[in-house]
């Protein structure tokens, strides 16, 4: 069998893993599986990578000890930061870590571009590669380049190391134009110069890129932002794809496409789910912030205590719990489910409304409530429940807050206008569980919070559960 054989046998099983891998990500019963599938795959596309050694012109095999301790030495401290860092994040901090990781991606792509564009012109004189071998690796350049520098600051905005966005007259235009100037920079680059450009040119070419992606990212923010991490992971798809198309490594170019169409359904997913368009997320998201926006609230929030909230419920006969990303951050999906057996036992109807964009990343609360062990058939898509607020004697709001604000259907001025929400506010009484009187991911002060038939539970969503437990409990003669 040959070396090639055996690369290239490997790279078809290799794009098999991930492609089946991938399919198994699409229900939560098999996810778990599905990532260790993808995970096979890209260990053989690296070893099938290892294998191309075997194949080098003799011209090549000087630099080959050199060159494979190189990558062996990036794959021990890649793996080695992976690892740890995958096993230590925080579920909430998820979207950062894929922010980082988007912007890797990107990176490696930039970097495998300015490899190629900064090569000598052949000795020879020969003219190397044809137009679209640079076009493609410009390209694909400039994509992994403003994905790494975007990735940064998305990352950096969803840790709150930058607060704030940037939001000044002419922000569009001077967009435009470093935009404008990096396509010149390219073009040049590949046009005038059939991509043997001085090197000057090549790292202006880059930086101009960087800036772009920095400028592109810094007007973002709010709810946009989980929306702007899930495009650059496609673009650093499409990136890997294009570099992939200029080393002919099959593996990176199907691992390339697959993230990139992944990628690119994602973020139209989560547009939707937003009723946003995406070029509304990256060019109109400023200009208004969210106490501009705000108008006069009428109404006061009305406090009630944690047992009498849990009481209360326990003798209704339907309640529908809307979770969001304070579920998440107080870890109390399990305290959650306990109350929710306890309400069952008496008889009440309960069910789980989950909004497409509750959360910080797409399925978060599945993968919350999954953890806890509530069963499927509890838990409903929005459109599929949002008809039965109606009839609930109460709806559990839990650490949610723009995903259920009436502003978005009726505030025009409101950043959060247009995006649909839980009909939270159409059950006969709602009980919302937060900290203080702290405003939503979005920054807009909510609506239903001052509703008649509205009451607040002041405190952490576990401190919080644990007294509706107690009361509940106490009330059967179970005690504590
Ligand atoms: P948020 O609007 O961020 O509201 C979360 C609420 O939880 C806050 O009001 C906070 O109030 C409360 N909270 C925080 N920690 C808590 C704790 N320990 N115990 C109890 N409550 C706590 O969340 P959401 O309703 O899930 O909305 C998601 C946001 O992300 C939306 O703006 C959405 O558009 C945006 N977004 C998400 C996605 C995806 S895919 N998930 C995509 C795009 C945009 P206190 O501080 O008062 O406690």
């Amino acid at each position: 069998m040959s070396p090639q054989f055996i690369i290239d046998a490997s790279f078809i099983a290799a794009a098999f893993l991930f492609i089946y891998g991938l399919k198994r990500m699409s229900s939560p019963v098999t996810a778990r599986s599905g990532i260790v599938v993808a995970g096979w795959g890209m260990l053989v596309a690296v070893l099938a990578s290892f294998l191309y050694y075997f194949g080098v012109t003799e011209a090549a095999k000087p630099h080959l000890l050199g060159n494979a301790a190189v990558a062996l030495i990036a794959l021990v401290l890649g793996v080695s930061w992976a690892w740890w860092s995958g096993k230590k994040v925080a579920m909430t901090a998820m979207p950062q870590m894929v922010a980082l990781y988007n912007g890797m991606g990107g990176g490696s792509a930039a970097a495998i571009a300015a490899m190629v564009l900064l090569q000598p012109v052949p000795a020879d004189g020969a003219a190397g590669h044809g137009l679209v071998h640079y076009l493609v690796t410009v390209l694909g350049g400039l994509i992994g380049a403003v994905s790494l520098s975007g990735s940064l600051i998305a990352w950096a905005k969803l840790d709150e190391r930058i607060k704030g966005t940037w939001r000044y007259t002419g922000l569009q235009a001077v967009n435009g134009a470093v935009m404008l100037l990096t396509l010149a920079i390219g073009g040049y680059i590949v046009f005038a110069m059939h991509g043997h450009a001085p090197p000057m040119v090549v790292v202006g070419f880059f930086a101009a890129a960087l800036v772009f992606g920095v400028f592109m990212t810094m007007p973002i923010g709010g709810a946009d932002m989980p929306v702007v991490i899930s495009l650059y992971n496609a673009f650093t798809g499409l990136a890997v794809g294009a570099e992939g198309y200029v080393l002919q490594n099959p593996a990176l170019m199907i691992a390339g496409m697959v993230v990139g169409s992944a990628g690119t359904l994602l973020t139209l997913l989560m547009a939707k789910a937003m009723n946003r368009s995406v070029s509304n997320v990256i060019f109109s998201n400023f200009g208004v912030t969210g106490d501009e926006a705000q108008g006069e609230i009428k109404g006061s929030m009305k406090p009630v205590e944690a047992g009498d909230a849990g009481i209360q419920m326990r003798y209704g006969s339907k309640v529908i719990i809307a979770p969001g990303y304070g579920l998440a951050v107080a870890q109390a999906q399990h305290k959650l489910y306990e109350f929710v057996k306890l309400c069952e036992a008496q008889g009440v109807e309960v069910k789980f409304a989950i909004h497409p964009v509750a959360g910080r990343m797409p399925g978060h609360m599945n993968v919350l409530l999954a953890e806890a062990g509530v069963p499927y058939d509890i838990i409903f898509d929005m459109e599929d429940i949002n008809g039965e607020f109606k009839e609930a004697d109460f709806a559990l709001v839990i650490g949610a807050n723009d995903t259920v604000n009436p502003a978005a259907r009726t505030n025009k001025s409101s950043p959060i206008y247009g995006m649909p929400i839980l009909n939270v506010d159409q059950a006969k009484q709602a009980f919302v569980v937060k900290r203080g009187q702290g405003k939503g991911y979005s920054g807009v002060e909510n609506e239903l919070f001052f509703k008649d038939n509205t009451n607040m539970v002041y405190g952490d969503a576990q401190k919080v559960l644990v007294s509706m437990i107690q009361a509940v409990k106490s009330l059967e003669g179970g005690g504590h």
